[in-house]
């Protein structure tokens, strides 16, 4: 068999040898969950402004639109949530902090959403699925609100804030006059029955807030109940067009209902943002995928001194590096395979020019 022919053919299986280890290594690298690492500190951060969060490597999570349930988000208006994890033995802390040029923190009016952010982590050792878990697969989601946050900052925040120039037909029982201060002048048994979400102690209509964060349950999307122990803490704060919220929670678990941080190391985890202003609540929303959450014995590295200015983590998601790969090897694959296309057709030329002689 003529060499060029074999050399050819030797090139021909390194090339496509070199393209699928590639192809192999970006899809085991697809497969890989991100990671979250959160270092053993002596003070925990509650403030999402502390600077002890430095002392946590951030990841920068890649957010998608909820396209599995209606009603569906179109596109995400977030696109990505930058996320940091410390623990001090007993409590563990995160903070989620993502661009969001409007702060969107009241729903009183119909047409008004707030802003807010939730991370999810499942009852069971299992990964649940991304979806809010499933039957037999129970998830802890921790809902922070800007709204619960509002009344939490300036007191709660209903129709006289919506409506300024707010009058009364006609409400018994209500101490004062408008604008009525719904916890002091509702406060009364016969008055609250006229506020009913209130009477029937639904935490969405509560006017004192203990937390900014609901603490819920789920089996599944459409199955999201509120907790009976609220146990997570919080705190957001919007400034320069970006939100920063902080949760607290203990690491035990207080009951069975709920994520047990305590004897594991690995944990799967996952989160979502709603933005207000592009009408989000509810299903719509942008989610990201899985990130195992990494509860680190040792105490976080001296932290490295501030990178001078990039907003979000310069460390591009595990899941970029795939993609790179796989296109590597099919730019591989196809220069190689023209390349070997045009010598071929030149040897091809030259033996028919030497019959032809
Ligand atoms: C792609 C998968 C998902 C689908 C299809 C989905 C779907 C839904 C639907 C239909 C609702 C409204 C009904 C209900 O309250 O159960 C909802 C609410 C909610 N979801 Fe999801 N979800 C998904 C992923 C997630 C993830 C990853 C998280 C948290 C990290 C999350 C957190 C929440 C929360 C906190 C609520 C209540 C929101 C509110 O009351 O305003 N979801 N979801």
């Amino acid at each position: 068999m003529r060499s060029h022919t074999l050399a050819s053919r030797a090139l021909v299986v390194l090339l496509v040898l070199v393209a699928a280890a590639l192809a192999l290594r970006g899809t085991a690298l697809a497969q890989q969950a991100p990671q979250l690492t959160a270092s053993l500190v002596r003070e925990l951060p509650t403030d999402p402004e502390s600077p002890i969060w430095q002392q946590a490597r951030p990841a920068a999570v890649p957010l998608t639109p909820q396209v599995v349930a209606l009603p569906r988000l179109a596109q995400v208006s977030v696109q990505s949530v930058s996320v940091r994890a410390l623990h001090d033995g007993q409590r563990i802390a995160f903070l989620m902090a993502w661009s969001d040029p409007t702060r969107d923190a009241r729903a009183v009016k119909p047409d008004e959403f707030r802003d807010a952010a939730a991370i999810m982590l499942p009852v069971g050792d299992a990964p649940p699925n991304i979806c809010m878990g499933s039957p037999g697969q129970t998830t802890n989601l921790w809902h922070w609100k800007a709204d619960w946050q509002e009344d939490i900052d300036k007191g709660f925040q209903d129709l006289p804030q919506a409506y300024p120039n707010f009058s009364k037909d006609y409400y018994p029982y209500a101490a004062g006059s408008p604008p009525f201060d719904a916890a002091k002048d509702f406060a009364s048994d016969e008055a609250k029955a006229y506020l009913i979400g209130r009477a029937a102690g639904n935490p969405l209509s509560a006017v004192t807030k203990k937390s900014p964060v609901e603490e819920l349950l789920a089996v599944g999307f459409g199955t999201t109940t509120h907790k009976q122990r609220q146990e997570v803490e919080g705190r957001g704060v919007w400034s320069g067009g970006r939100w920063q919220v902080a949760f607290v929670r203990a690491l035990a678990s207080g009951d069975a209902a709920e994520a047990d941080l305590a004897k594991r190391s690995d944990v799967p985890v996952a989160f979502a943002v709603w933005n207000g202003a592009n009408q989000e609540v509810g299903a719509r929303k942008q989610v990201s995928g899985f990130l195992t959450l990494r509860i680190a014995g040792e105490a976080a590295p001296p932290a490295a001194p501030p990178a001078a200015a990039p907003a979000v983590p310069t460390r591009v998601p595990l899941a970029y590096e795939w993609w790179i790969s796989i296109a590597v090897a099919l730019i591989i694959l196809v220069l190689g395979g023209a390349a070997l296309a045009g010598y071929w057709a030149r040897q091809r030329e030259i033996a028919r020019r030497q019959e032809r002689e």
